[in-house]
């Protein structure tokens, strides 16, 4: 393999990553989505999510106000809608009406969440790291709210059942299969 230098580094080569829509509202209770592509679990314990929100974006003017704010991870049929917010500001529209979501009350935040997303993570900013364009907000997941329909017979989270949608480059793109299960080198030995 011969690896070529790039003499101007670029974060766009890290990949890929899982479209997320992260909501917010404003002072006057007008709720607010923006689509996120650069995001990441933090911490498992306590639970935190990283969120990636460019300095100028409307919606972090949001968040600082309410110091919270909602992770919703969207289907592939969801996939218009997703990028419908991602490509409007809340500052012109009321895009969960636009795009035609439908608000889901939060338990813990103001923020409110995305019903019809089979994941919704309610989020406590707890910290905020100032890198440069973006802002690299740190939310601690304070409720989780899951579809049943992305659960097995057992009531357990089953990963086949969420048709996510992942950032790979400017496109959308769908998961693959299934490779292995963490761990397995633990058992199976190295590949001739
Ligand atoms: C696929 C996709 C990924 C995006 N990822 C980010 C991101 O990680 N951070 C960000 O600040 N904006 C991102 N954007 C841009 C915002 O979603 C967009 O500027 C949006 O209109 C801002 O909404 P607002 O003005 O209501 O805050 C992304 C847009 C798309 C379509």
């Amino acid at each position: 393999m011969a690896k070529i230098t790039m003499q101007s580094p670029s974060s766009r080569f890290f990949y890929p990553w899982p479209l997320s829509l992260v909501s917010c509202v404003d002072q006057a209770g007008k709720p607010n989505i923006i689509t996120i592509g650069a995001s990441s679990i933090c911490s498992s314990n306590p639970p935190t999510v990283g969120v990636a929100i460019g300095t100028m974006q409307y919606s972090l003017t949001l968040i600082n106000e309410t110091r919270d704010f909602g992770v919703n991870l969207p289907r592939r049929d969801q996939l218009w809608q997703a990028d419908f917010c991602g490509c409007n500001s809340g500052r012109n529209m009321n895009k969960f009406e636009a795009a035609g979501f439908t608000v889901q009350e939060p338990t813990k935040i103001k923020a409110p969440l995305i019903a019809e997303c089979p994941v919704s993570m309610e989020c406590k900013l707890v910290e905020t790291v100032h890198l440069g364009n973006h802002d690299w907000l740190i939310g601690e997941i304070v409720a989780v709210h899951c579809d049943q329909s992305i659960l097995d017979e057992k009531g357990r989270f089953d990963p086949t059942k969420t048709d996510p949608v992942l950032c790979f480059w400017n496109e959308y793109w769908s998961i693959g299969e299934k490779l292995k299960s963490w761990h397995y080198a633990r058992t199976e030995p190295r590949p001739e």
